[in-house]
């Protein structure tokens, strides 16, 4: 039977460290700011935006919550990432996604200074990340490389495969994964034969989007199986990429959902900010 990568716990001892170093640097006057924006009402977007808040509040960084009607003009919004760019008190800006429809997403995450891009979408950071320099990575696959470094797991000369090449989670795992040494390969919808690359992986990540895509066929025996996916089933219960039954049964370690990968999202921005803030203040 896999062991069970507990994210829930290891996103708390995260959080918990995020917040001694807030404190610590508070009392040498450092206040660490994150500006969170959210334009119009989208359920799921509050319930992030909610979390994001709650995460702020636990580790004792300052958010500023700017909730604009959905019918705000892309000028307005500008105007405003303009505003927050300039703030010497503002560390962090995080345009909550998706945006409203007509809304133009590159010209707006291009907007934000990448210096304050804690959400690591600033073409910048994307490129940083890709020539292995330093900058802010995307929150999700940042959080599955501590999943995997915290639980043991090694990823140096482990044959990867990570299913999905989102720009948000696919394509800087990918990234991540070969900073950290790993033999990486990328499988998308236009793979051919995606099980028999799958089947080599020692590390598998799924971010495919697919509801209970990745069954035990997909797996090696004693793999590291990794479920970035969120969707529910018929019966209102959370679930991933992967048949979590079948997997764990090959698996030597995998992630469940909920309680894997989503909280490491959050602890992972919490991280972004701090590092934001020291960087500003040349700390
Ligand atoms: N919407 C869903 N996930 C995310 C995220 O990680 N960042 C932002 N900005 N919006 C999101």
């Amino acid at each position: 039977m896999a062991m069970l990568i507990d994210g829930k716990k290891i996103s708390a001892e995260i959080k918990e460290e995020l917040k001694s170093e807030v404190t610590a640097l508070k009392e040498q006057g450092t206040e660490v700011t994150l500006a969170v924006i959210q334009i119009g009402n989208d359920p799921a977007s509050t319930v992030y935006v909610g979390n994001k808040k709650k995460a702020c509040e636990f580790i004792g960084i300052r958010s500023l919550a700017y909730e604009l009607p959905e019918d705000t003009s892309e000028e307005k919004l500008l105007a405003l990432v303009d505003e927050l760019n300039a703030r010497e008190d503002v560390n962090g800006i995080l345009v909550q996604l998706p945006l409203p429809e007509g809304m133009d997403e590159d010209l707006i995450l291009r907007r934000i200074s990448p210096m304050k891009d804690v959400d690591g979408f600033h073409p910048m950071n994307v490129g940083l990340l890709n020539i292995g320099q330093e900058g802010f990575v995307s929150c999700t696959p940042a959080g599955v490389i501590e999943l995997l470094k915290r639980s043991g797991i090694e990823i140096e000369g482990k044959e990867c495969v990570v299913l999905g090449r989102s720009n948000i989670v696919g394509k800087p795992m990918a990234a991540l994964l070969l900073r950290e040494n790993g033999t990486v390969t990328i499988c998308h919808s236009r793979t051919k034969d995606v099980k028999s690359i799958t089947k080599r992986a020692d590390i598998l990540v799924a971010a495919v989007g697919k509801r209970g895509f990745v069954t035990a066929d997909y797996i090696k025996e004693g793999a590291v199986v990794i479920d970035v996916g969120i969707h529910r089933n018929e019966m209102n219960k959370l679930c991933g990429d992967v048949v979590f039954e079948e997997a764990e049964k090959k698996a030597s370690a995998i992630t469940p959902v909920p309680g894997g990968v989503g909280p490491m999202t959050i602890a992972m921005l919490m991280s972004n900010c701090v590092k934001a803030a020291k960087m500003q203040k040349g700390i």
